[in-house]
């Protein structure tokens, strides 16, 4: 399939009246048809970005095109998107039938035209036959679907989905993740949705964004960010990890906890300060003698598949590990891993920055 760029944004910046910096230089193209998912801390900008791509704020600087058409000035109403709001907004004096409806009416559609569409959106939804139901009768997650029907509803190239899970309870809201992810695939309509929850985001997205202070940090498919995470922020954001300081001493020689390891990296400074990650399902258990570190158990919990052990080596770097097998609190134990297992990060170096330094390289004729 041939790659579809349905929004772009260029170097976006925006401040809101304060002056204080919402978002700083934001770039990114959107795909059509795929799953994105804006990942991040509370205030990070991700409704902003939402915001602007609607047209419900303008930006600062930069430039947001839509099919490669520069869209910036284009009013909400003229634009191909239709936003689902984390608390629904759904008409409490309308039925469901009369709430998908209403765009329509406002548009002045043919009646046997919204007669279709909106009994073809609340198919689409699981929701036939609740069409003269109150809204005031519907559970949660009901109201969620009639809210996504509402927006499907008006056939957008774009569904924007602001925390649209985060007031349904725990149960819910997985089902409610594998029911949006399975209607964004058979609707094919792209979808770009917000949480701040990041197993959601791992379980929904084709590629997430991760940002943090109105910055993106990185960005990739679940796995590209879960096994390279490109800085601290996003190791620490994105599932557990051992985060612990280290060196490196040359290409593929790394020093941490105390000793120098083989690793996989290359292209970094001699002696630059970095950030070591190794994800705790990494770490084998095995004697001190025959461990590439030396640990003592600090605690010691069964989580149902594995064990979970914090442990600390001697410079008092904290070691969480996930084992199948377990060892004692006390204990004094070996760890083990790959060199394949140790990540190396620059200091809070962003993605886009990340980039750069790589052109720098191959301009300078290193391999990648
Ligand atoms: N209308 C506004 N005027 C001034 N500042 C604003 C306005 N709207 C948002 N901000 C500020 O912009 C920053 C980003 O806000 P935004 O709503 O995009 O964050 P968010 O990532 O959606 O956070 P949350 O997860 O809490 O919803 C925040 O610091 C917020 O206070
Ligand atoms: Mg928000």
């Amino acid at each position: 399939m041939t790659k579809e760029v349905i929004i772009r944004f260029d170097h976006v910046t925006k401040r809101y009246d304060n002056d204080a910096v919402v978002l700083d230089h934001v770039s990114f193209e959107i795909e059509r048809g795929k799953f994105y998912t804006l990942l991040g801390p509370s205030g990070c900008g991700k409704t902003t970005i939402l915001r602007l791509i609607a047209g419900f704020t303008e930006a600062s600087e930069g430039d947001i095109y839509f099919n490669g058409k520069r869209m910036n000035n284009v009013p909400a109403n003229k634009r191909q998107v239709n936003t689902v709001f984390q608390d629904y907004a759904l008409f409490p004096h309308l039925n469901v039938y009369e709430n998908v409806a209403f765009g329509l009416r406002i548009k002045k559609v043919k009646n046997s035209e919204i007669d279709r569409r909106v009994k073809e959106a609340l198919r689409f939804v699981n929701l036939s036959g609740y069409e003269k139901r109150e809204i005031t009768e519907m559970s949660g997650g009901q109201r969620q679907r009639v809210a996504i029907a509402r927006a499907i509803v008006n056939e957008p190239e774009v569904i924007l989905l602001d925390e649209p899970l985060s007031a349904l309870d725990l149960k819910l809201r997985t089902e409610m993740q594998y029911e949006l992810r399975d209607l964004q695939k058979r609707l094919g309509i792209t979808f770009i949705f917000v949480t701040h929850d990041q197993e959601e985001a791992l379980a929904m997205s084709d590629e997430i964004f991760v940002l943090n202070q109105g910055k993106i940090q990185q960005s990739g498919t679940p796995t590209d960010i879960y096994d390279e995470p490109i800085n601290r922020f996003v190791a620490d954001f994105i599932g557990e990890s051992n985060i612990v300081p280290g060196k490196m001493i040359r290409d593929f020689e790394v020093e941490f906890a105390g000793k120098v390891f083989e690793c996989v990296d290359q292209g970094l400074n001699q002696n630059e300060s970095v950030d070591i990650v190794i994800r705790p399902e990494d770490l084998e258990i095995t004697s001190w003698n025959e461990g590439k570190i030396q640990v003592k158990v600090d605690s010691q919990l069964f989580r149902g598949v594995h064990y979970e052990m914090i442990c600390y080596d001697e410079a008092q770097n904290e070691w969480l590990v996930h084992s199948t097998k377990k060892a004692t609190v006390g204990e004094k134990i070996g760890l083990n891993f790959e060199p394949e297992a140790i990540h190396v990060m620059r200091l809070g170096e962003t993605e886009e920055e990340f980039d750069k330094r790589l052109e720098s390289y191959q301009e300078a004729g290193y391999e990648q």
